[in-house]
């Protein structure tokens, strides 16, 4: 490990800590990610004595770098080259029932390792001369990293009641590790797991993007669903699972597919919000769910209410707002469209249509769908495959012959007034639909020439006197 602290800044707080006789840390994720070789650029060093008086002198020493000192935390932050160094006094915590904030009093490295989340995050390799670059690990965190395992420092009820947020940075280091949780620490979640209604829906929601970006999300959401807090921060999801069967005839469990969707759709995207539309596209099913004799399990128009629904999951769930929701909105509701029009005859018109409302988002769109088909029967998805080949084909295609991909009228409400001498009224967006309409339908080509003929037309069939 010593190599690994070869980096001056780690040899300037070396020779600063031993002329202020404070010994000195590197700690936390760091050393964590050192020992799994994933580069990390955060080094978060404590300091059993002032870390802010440690940080100004090794500021001072490494050329006066600037140092961000936030005074109430008791904290200094500099940066050296790509690294960013944060300098902290030992501590120790006691927690408050009804806060994250917790009482700090000086402490010393034990204490201080104590008050951290698991074994693995409170790792130290020390910066002393007498013993540079030796671990201190009273925990067994290195026992628990090679055996892959999440596992608190302390009684596992203390460590999750103290910060609940640790419920989801336990079940998020478990996925992005593919580590396994220590079943008491498990069962400490279980326990706790009402105490998340104290994390604000931002810190949830940061934890929750960090699982949906990992390689297996499927991971973190099957552990959110057994400790029971998938049910707190995401009723809509746990709704989805289950069977429901009538007269021997089952539905597939919707939230075992949508897990399925999510995964089968992460080696084609680093898109947070496609990966959101996974999880969201059949979020509608359990309340469009009807049974009926003859077709047996409907799901009617679960993607228009679908899309409906977004808005009040992402406002509670401290998801954006903005064009983002928007987007997951917009895959959600056309989710079915390359399905529908792959089962039946491709014709031009209906990939006219499709393009016209998908817009620049429609390989986001064809992506999505096809994560979609997860049926175990190998020769339906082969067909499928195929079928949505020759719709990409056919996207393409009259993308290149009609461009309505981002389409503008070809004539604008502007000559429709000035043809027929019109003020603003209803007549011009009635003339403007007819002209849309007639080119996706391909009765009529996506040009100025074929448009203004319609426009005439029409026009005059609605009794409109040409003026020019
Ligand atoms: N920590 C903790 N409880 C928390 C957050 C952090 O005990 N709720 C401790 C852990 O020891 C952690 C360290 O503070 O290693 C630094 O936290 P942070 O920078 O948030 O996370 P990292 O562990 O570095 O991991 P990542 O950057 O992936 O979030």
């Amino acid at each position: 490990m010593e190599k690994s602290l070869n980096n001056p800044v780690f040899h300037a707080i070396r020779d600063i800590c031993e002329e202020m006789g404070y010994p000195a840390f590197v700690i936390g994720g760091f050393v964590r990610d050192l020992y799994l070789n994933r580069p990390s650029k955060d080094i978060d060093v404590v300091v059993v004595g002032s870390g802010i008086d440690v940080a100004d002198r090794v500021a001072k020493k490494l050329g006066g770098l600037r140092l961000t000192v936030f005074k109430n935390f008791g904290t200094a932050m500099l940066r050296y080259r790509d690294l960013e160094v944060e300098f902290v006094g030992a501590r120790k915590e006691s927690y408050q029932r009804n806060s994250r904030k917790p009482l700090v009093e000086d402490g010393t490295l034990e204490d201080d390792q104590n008050r951290r989340d698991f074994t693995i995050n409170a790792l130290a390799l020390s910066l002393n001369k007498s013993n540079y670059g030796e671990l201190v690990d009273p925990f067994n965190g290195i026992n628990d990293m090679e055996k892959g395992i999440i596992r608190t420092p302390l009684e596992p009820k203390i460590t999750f009641s103290d910060d609940p947020l640790r419920m989801m940075r336990a079940i998020r280091f478990a996925t992005q590790l593919k580590f396994r949780i220590d079943e008491a620490t498990f069962e400490g979640i279980k326990s706790q797991k009402d105490r998340i209604e104290i994390v604000s829906g931002e810190r949830v929601a940061d934890e929750l993007n960090k699982i949906v970006m990992a390689d297996k999300p499927s991971i973190g959401f099957k552990l959110l669903e057994l400790t029971g807090l998938l049910e707190i921060i995401f009723p809509e999801l746990q709704a989805m699972k289950g069977v429901d069967k009538v007269e021997g005839r089952a539905h597939k469990d919707n939230f075992y597919h949508t897990l399925e969707v999510l995964d089968r759709i992460v080696p084609n995207t680093d898109n947070l919000w496609l990966r959101w539309s996974a999880i969201l596209h059949d979020i509608a099913k359990p309340r469009t769910k009807r049974y009926d004799k003859k077709t047996g399990w409907t799901f009617h128009n679960h993607n228009f209410i679908g899309q409906k629904m977004i808005p009040k999951i992402f406002g509670r769930m401290k998801l954006p707002l903005n064009e983002k929701m928007k987007y997951v909105q917009k895959m959600v509701g056309l989710h079915m469209r390359p399905i529908v029009l792959s089962e039946d005859v491709v014709t031009d018109s209906a990939v006219r249509r499709l393009l016209f409302e998908a817009g620049d988002d429609i390989d986001d769109l064809m992506t999505l769908c096809e994560a979609d088909i997860t049926s175990k029967n190998e020769s339906k998805v082969k067909r499928y495959m195929r079928n949505f080949k020759v719709v990409r084909q056919k996207l393409k295609e009259i993308e290149e012959k009609d461009h309505v991909r981002n389409f503008q009228p070809p004539v604008t409400g502007e000559v429709i007034m000035k043809t027929f001498g019109l003020q603003p009224c209803k007549e011009i967006g009635d003339i403007k639909a007819i002209i849309k309409e007639a080119i996706l339908d391909g009765e009529i080509g996506n040009n100025y020439d074929e448009a203004y003929a319609l426009m005439l037309k029409k026009g005059e069939e609605m009794g409109l006197k040409r003026k020019i």
